[in-house]
């Protein structure tokens, strides 16, 4: 029940757990004076938020839809988080399907090509607030038809419907790791795991209205063009 995940969680994060089954975005539902680690998770969102003033939307009870609130120390490279949360959820649907996934600089997690999972990184009075999205039993039909890049859920892959809960307290789990160890480390104590899964290396794109090859990512987390560090942006892909 994702309603209550509390006695599967295994560290910090989670604690407060938030639950309400309906809310217009679960990223306001965590205040200023929440601890770190605070998760909100809504079974529902009216009016769910993605990234540069798009829509996330996802029929009741289908999606991981959860925010969670972070500190990050000053002087910490807070654009860095959404590759940090992306490696955590990558690792997640590995583990339920048995397949490798694919980040998509900044922010999309990938799988067959079709974006499985979002996230959403704001930052507010010293602390970062993480959304994350998943798509978890919507059927093909449910998924958004007009989105900018195909969508998937773990259901569309192999076809198997599941409980929330344990797929989040595992999302969860991997995120303060990596998330310690990057507030510990930087991003070269994940970079491994997040460049392995480079979705954009060597495809042609368009961001910023910059055309070329992807070349990866530099150890700061910028999307290399032709050469070229990209701080943030919207990536099109050609084919
Ligand atoms: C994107 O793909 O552009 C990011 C999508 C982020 C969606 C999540 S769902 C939980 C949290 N609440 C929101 O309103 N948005 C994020």
């Amino acid at each position: 029940m994702i309603a209550d995940i509390e006695p599967l969680l295994r560290g910090r994060f989670g604690r407060p757990y938030r639950y309400v089954e309906e809310t217009e975005s679960t990223q306001a539902l965590l205040v200023s004076d929440d601890p770190e680690g605070a998760v909100a998770v809504a079974d529902h969102q009216t009016a769910g938020r993605g990234r540069l003033g798009r829509r996330w939307t996802a029929p009741p009870g289908t999606a991981i839809q959860a925010s969670v609130l972070l500190r990050p120390a000053a002087g910490l490279a807070i654009q860095q988080l959404s590759l940090v949360t992306g490696l955590a959820v990558a690792e997640t649907v590995e583990l339920a399907l048995d397949l490798s996934a694919q980040i998509k600089w900044p922010n999309d997690v990938m799988v067959n090509r079709r974006k499985i999972a979002g996230i959403l990184a704001e930052a507010r009075d010293g602390l970062v607030v993480v959304g994350i999205g998943l798509n978890v039993n919507q059927t093909r039909e449910q998924l958004p038809a007009d989105a900018s890049l195909p969508a998937a859920s773990l259901r569309t892959v192999d076809g198997v419907e599941r409980d929330r809960a344990p797929l989040l307290a595992d999302l969860l789990d991997r995120l303060e790791r990596h998330y310690d160890a990057w507030a510990a480390g930087g991003l070269d104590a994940v970079f491994d795991g997040i460049g392995s899964r480079d979705f954009l290396r060597g495809r042609r794109v368009s961001v910023n209205g910059r055309d070329g090859v992807a070349g990866g990512l530099d150890r700061e987390g910028r999307l290399l063009v032709d050469g070229h560090a990209v701080t943030s942006g919207d990536v099109l892909l050609f084919g």
